[in-house]
């Protein structure tokens, strides 16, 4: 049981713009049945945790259409937020070892997905709860948005491939 930080990224860093858009990403093509893709990646995936950005934009992106996630998704926010219909959402605050505990179990023996903020990663590995990392690097430069990692800690290069336009890396924290 492992838990990962799985997100694209801006050649430069970012992860989204300053005004959380994801054109710059969505625009480009990636291959979903292709090396490091999302598809395989979440099929081993039991929990999902967010930040309050990410799950605005994805309620955003959502629009109508249905909540895509099956796994029980943990939202770390200071502020109520809407619920869609089906969705199982935790709305939860303060040290992300709590609320790790409670994914685990959740989770059933399945792995972990942060799935952003770049800070809310960073939360993880702070308390020693982050285990592997995957960036898909979109062949782009954003010069200022939210950023990837805002840490300083290094990492094990488990494995590295080409996906279409994108330079994705696995790797491991080491500390
Ligand atoms: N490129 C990709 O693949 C990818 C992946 C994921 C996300 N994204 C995008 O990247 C952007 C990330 O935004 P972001 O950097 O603002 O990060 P975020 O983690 O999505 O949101 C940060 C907010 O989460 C809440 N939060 C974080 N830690 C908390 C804690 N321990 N307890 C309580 N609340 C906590 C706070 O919100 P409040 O205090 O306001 O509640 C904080 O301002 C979003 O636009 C998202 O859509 C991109």
């Amino acid at each position: 049981m492992a838990t990962h930080f799985y997100t694209a990224s801006s050649l430069d860093g970012f992860i989204a713009t300053a005004d959380h858009s994801l054109e710059w990403l969505l625009s480009q093509d990636f291959d979903q049945d292709g090396p490091m893709a999302y598809p395989a990646f979440v099929e081993g995936i039991g929990a999902l945790a967010m930040g309050a950005s990410t799950y605005e934009w994805l309620l955003r992106a959502q629009g109508e259409e249905p909540w895509p996630y099956t796994q029980p998704t943990w939202v770390f926010t200071h502020r109520e937020l809407a619920v869609p219909s089906g969705a199982d959402v935790r709305f939860v605050q303060g040290e992300v070892s709590d609320a790790h505990a409670a994914m685990r179990l959740a989770a059933g023996g399945d792995d972990i997905w942060v799935v952003g903020g770049g800070d809310l990663a960073g939360q993880f590995a702070d308390a020693g709860l982050l285990d592997e990392v995957w960036i898909q690097f979109a062949p782009v430069t954003l010069g200022a948005g939210a950023p990837l990692f805002p840490r300083a800690l290094e990492f094990e290069l488990l494995d590295v491939a080409r996906n279409r336009g994108f330079l994705c890396g696995h790797y491991r924290v080491v500390g």
